[in-house]
C-alpha cells in the first residue's frame, strides 16, 4: 500500500487508502500513548484525579489556555465539550426564542446541528429558516447573499459552519459576523473542522459563540471540543447536562466555566492528551502547525485535481475557498437513489480498499469528498481517481 514517511507514526490499518479523516479525525499513536498515560494516573486515584476540587480543575486550566492562544481568545471565555454537536446544542437550548422568532440555518450546514435548532427552536415556536448557498459555487459573495436574502426583522440567530461538512467550504465567517451583526443578528459558528484545518482568530471573527472539535484536524483523542461564549452572554449558556456546577462557585473561576467543568462523571482524558496532540502536529514540518495546514491544503487541492481531470468535469468551488477537504460532484447519467450512491463508497471500500464519502447533496447530485491530513499522499487520490474510472464505466 502507498505511503508516506508520516504514515506510520498513525494506527491507520495499512490495507487501506483512509482518506476520509474529515469524518471523525484519526489519532497519531504517540497520542494515545499520551491519553493512555492520563488514564493510568487517573485510574491510580479517581478521587484525587477526578474530584473538582482536587486536582483536575488545574489541569483543565493548563489545556485552556493553550487553546486560547492557538485560537486567539481569552481562556476565560472558553469551555469544555465533548464535541461541536454539544456545543451547538448547549448554545441553542439555551437561547431564549420567543415565538415567532426566527433562526436560521444553512443548506451546507451539519444534519445533527441543524437538527438541534430545530428541536430548540420548535420547543419555543420559533421559526428555522434555510440560506440556500449554491453548489457548485463561484465565489464567497454567494455565501454573503444567500445569507443576507434570509434575514428579516425576527431573526434572532444564525447558525453557520466555518467549514462545511458536506461540500467541504471555508465560509467567510468574519464577514458573515460583521453582515448579521449589522441587523442585530447573533451568530453561532460551528467551527468543528476548523482549528488544524485553517488558522482560527477567535477575536477577529467576533461572532457571539464558536464551538469546535479537537479530535478532528487537531488530532486528539475522540469527545474532545470547546465552546467559546462571549463575555457579556455567558450568564446566559448552561450545559446541557446540569449538574452540580448549577448551585456551587467552586467548579470554575466563573459559573460558566463551573458548570461545563463538571457534567457528572466523565473521562477527561481526551481533554487533557490536547497538548500532545498540538504539539505532535507541530513537530512534523519545520514551518510547525500552520506549514502543515498549507501542505495539507496544497494536497486536498492536488487531489481534487487529479478527480476532475479524471472525470472531466469543472472545480464546483474556487481554490481560495477549500481548506483541507475537497469535495467533487460525480458525473452520472441521470439521478441516483442514496442507496446507489451508497454503493459506490461500499464498493471503494471492499473492492479498492479505499474509505472515501460518497454522498448525495440533491437527487442529481452525487458528490465525493476527499480528505487531506499528514499520512495521506497524492497517489492515493490517484488510485481513487482510477478507482471511480472504472466503477462509472
Ligand atoms: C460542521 C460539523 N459540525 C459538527 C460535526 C459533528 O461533530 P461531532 O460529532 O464531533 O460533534 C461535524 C462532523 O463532521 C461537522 O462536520
Amino acid at each position: 500500500m502507498l505511503s508516506n514517511p508520516f504514515r506510520e507514526l498513525w494506527g491507520l490499518n495499512p490495507d487501506v487508502d483512509f482518506l476520509n479523516h474529515g469524518s471523525f479525525g484519526a489519532t497519531p499513536i504517540s497520542v494515545l500513548d499520551a491519553q493512555r498515560e492520563w488514564m493510568l494516573r487517573l485510574e491510580s486515584d479517581p478521587i484525587e484525579f477526578l474530584a473538582p476540587e482536587r486536582t483536575l480543575l488545574p489541569k483543565l486550566d493548563l489545556v485552556r489556555r493553550l487553546v486560547g492562544s492557538l485560537v486567539n481568545a481569552s481562556p476565560e471565555d472558553i469551555a469544555f465539550v465533548r464535541n461541536s454537536t454539544e456545543g451547538v446544542n448547549a448554545v441553542l437550548r439555551s437561547f431564549r426564542f420567543t415565538s415567532g422568532d426566527e433562526v436560521m440555518i444553512t443548506n451546507h450546514g451539519y444534519n445533527a446541528c441543524n437538527n438541534a435548532v430545530r428541536y430548540a427552536a420548535a420547543k419555543a415556536e420559533a421559526v428555522v429558516t434555510e440560506a440556500i448557498v449554491p453548489f457548485p459555487i463561484d465565489s464567497e459573495t454567494q455565501v454573503l447573499d444567500a445569507i443576507e436574502s434570509k434575514i428579516s426583522p425576527r431573526t434572532r440567530l444564525l447558525l453557520v459552519d466555518h467549514v462545511t461538512s458536506p461540500t467541504g467550504l471555508v465560509f467567510p465567517v468574519r464577514e458573515i459576523v460583521q453582515l448579521a451583526h449589522e441587523k442585530g443578528i447573533r451568530v453561532m459558528i460551528d467551527g468543528a473542522h476548523a482549528p488544524g484545518m485553517v488558522s482560527v482568530d477567535l477575536q477577529d471573527i467576533d461572532a457571539d459563540y464558536y464551538t469546535a472539535n479537537h479530535h478532528k484536524w487537531l488530532c486528539g483523542p475522540k469527545t474532545s471540543g470547546f465552546l467559546h461564549v462571549r463575555n457579556d452572554l455567558q450568564h446566559e449558556v448552561r450545559p446541557t447536562t446540569i449538574s452540580h456546577g448549577a448551585n456551587t462557585d467552586r467548579y470554575g473561576s466563573s459559573k460558566f466555566q463551573g458548570e461545563f467543568n463538571w457534567v457528572g462523571t466523565y473521562d477527561p482524558t481526551p481533554i487533557l492528551a490536547l497538548p500532545d496532540a498540538i504539539g505532535f502536529l507541530s513537530s512534523l514540518l519545520d514551518g510547525g502547525l500552520p506549514e502543515l495546514m498549507t501542505r495539507n491544503r496544497d494536497l486536498a487541492l492536488r487531489g481534487r485535481e487529479c478527480l476532475l481531470q479524471k472525470m472531466k468535469t469543472a472545480e464546483p468551488a474556487p481554490r481560495e475557498m477549500i481548506g483541507s477537504l475537497a469535495t467533487v460532484l460525480i458525473p452520472m447519467q441521470g439521478s441516483l437513489t442514496p442507496s446507489q450512491a451508497q454503493s459506490i463508497k461500499q464498493k471503494l471500500f471492499d473492492d479498492y480498499r479505499i474509505e472515501v464519502p460518497v454522498f448525495q447533496i440533491s437527487e442529481q447530485r452525487t458528490c465525493l469528498r476527499i480528505s487531506a491530513q499528514a499520512y495521506n499522499c497524492l497517489e492515493q487520490y490517484e488510485r481513487l481517481a482510477d478507482a471511480i474510472e472504472e466503477l462509472l464505466g
